[in-house]
């Protein structure tokens, strides 16, 4: 059983680097460790709350109540099957690092999602997704802890209820899940996935070149990297809203006013919207900043700290930028970050 610390301040475990102590705070490297520690919340009943990378989350200032646990659990490897490969990671494993081995022994699926920061865990909640693929295209199956039960199952990934940024974990019947292990599949056999605009423009500029799993890489991180700032340095949790999915109707009416908006069909009779685009071309907001938030110069979607931000000063920052949004286009955003030890959001019980 890990140590379990009291009034552990988790600001230092997020990319945004804000939020106060968690209640309890414990690190779970393995699966037994995580089981022990779901057994310890249960047992005292503690709220449940487990963090990975903290770079998609928004934490309090007044921090989180029960037990926070750091998923560390570890672990990769790999089985061939003809042309197929299953790739299975730790939950714990950085993500970035599991996309490089797969990378570099020439496996195809995960290139696309170079460079994104986080752990593998955070995948499938999150169905994580760039440059044209989601990974819920590239999941066999997730393996889960329910907390409630202790028990260890295996679910397939037609279970999983992947959508934009949205997942069965994300919902009430996925609520007491853990994630342990994904298991990828991905292809031996060359599968590039260039329809991206910006993919598909940087490999149009050097005309038909021999298109390589690594070159992939290698150019979706530099895309990356001139518009995202470099986490390690700038407090971030990458798009901090979620591109709005809209009817047809009300995609017809903005692009009648804007006619430059970049839209894609998402399903039977919805439109997603760029977001970015909107909040730099209608709201003028791109490099807006008040105090120590702002939105980013080279990418509107991406909210900073600037330094010294506080949970409430970015709550209420994101609330101005809902309702200027809302006035110029009618349109209700919500937000991708997860907020944690807010009235409203939800840790596992
Ligand atoms: N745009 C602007 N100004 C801006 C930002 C964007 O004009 O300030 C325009 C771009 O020129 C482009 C369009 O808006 O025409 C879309 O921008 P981009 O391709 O950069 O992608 P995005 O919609 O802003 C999404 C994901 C990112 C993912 C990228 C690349 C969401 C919420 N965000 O951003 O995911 O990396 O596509 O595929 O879906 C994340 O979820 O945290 C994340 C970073």
């Amino acid at each position: 059983m890990p140590d379990v610390r009291q009034r552990v301040m988790l600001a230092p475990y997020t990319t945004l680097k804000v939020g106060g102590p968690a209640e309890y705070f414990a690190i779970a490297k393995s699966e037994e460790e995580m089981a022990a520690l779901a057994g310890f919340a249960r047992e005292r009943g503690l709220e449940f709350t487990v963090i990975g990378g903290g770079s998609n989350i928004l934490v309090s200032d007044d921090g989180i109540q029960g037990l926070v646990v750091k998923n560390e659990i570890k672990g990769v490897s790999s089985e061939v099957d003809g042309e197929r490969v299953f790739l299975k990671a730790g939950s714990g494993e950085i993500w970035d690092d599991v996309v490089a081995h797969s990378v570099e022994a020439g496996w195809w699926g995960l290139e696309n999602l170079s460079a994104i920061p986080g752990t593998v865990g955070a995948t499938p909640v999150q169905n994580v997704g760039a440059y044209g693929i989601e990974v819920g295209e590239v999941i066999a199956s997730v393996r889960v802890l329910d907390i409630t039960t202790g028990e260890i199952s295996e679910i397939p990934a037609t279970d999983c209820r992947f959508g934009y940024r949205d997942s069965v974990f994300k919902n009430e019947a996925g609520r007491d899940l853990i994630i342990l292990s994904v298991t990828y599949v991905l292809s031996r056999m060359p599968a590039p996935r260039l329809h991206y605009r910006d993919l598909e423009a940087r490999f149009a500029e050097h005309g038909p070149v021999q298109v390589s799993v690594s070159k992939v890489r290698a150019v979706v991180m530099d895309i990356r990297s001139g518009k995202f700032p470099d986490w390690k340095n700038i407090g971030t949790a990458g798009s901090f809203f979620k591109n709005p999915i809209v009817s047809v109707s009300d995609h017809e009416r903005l692009v009648d006013i804007y006619p430059g908006l970049p839209a894609y069909t998402d399903g039977e009779g919805r439109m997603k919207l760029s977001l970015g685009w909107i909040l730099d071309h209608v709201c003028a907001l791109r490099g807006y900043r008040e105090g120590n938030v702002g939105l980013y110069e080279r990418q509107a979607l991406v909210l900073v700290n600037r330094g010294g931000a506080t949970a409430s000063e970015i709550k209420n920052f994101s609330k101005k930028i809902r309702e200027k949004v809302f006035e110029k286009t009618d349109i209700e955003i919500e937000m991708e970050v997860r907020m944690l030890g807010f009235d409203e959001s939800n840790s596992k019980k």
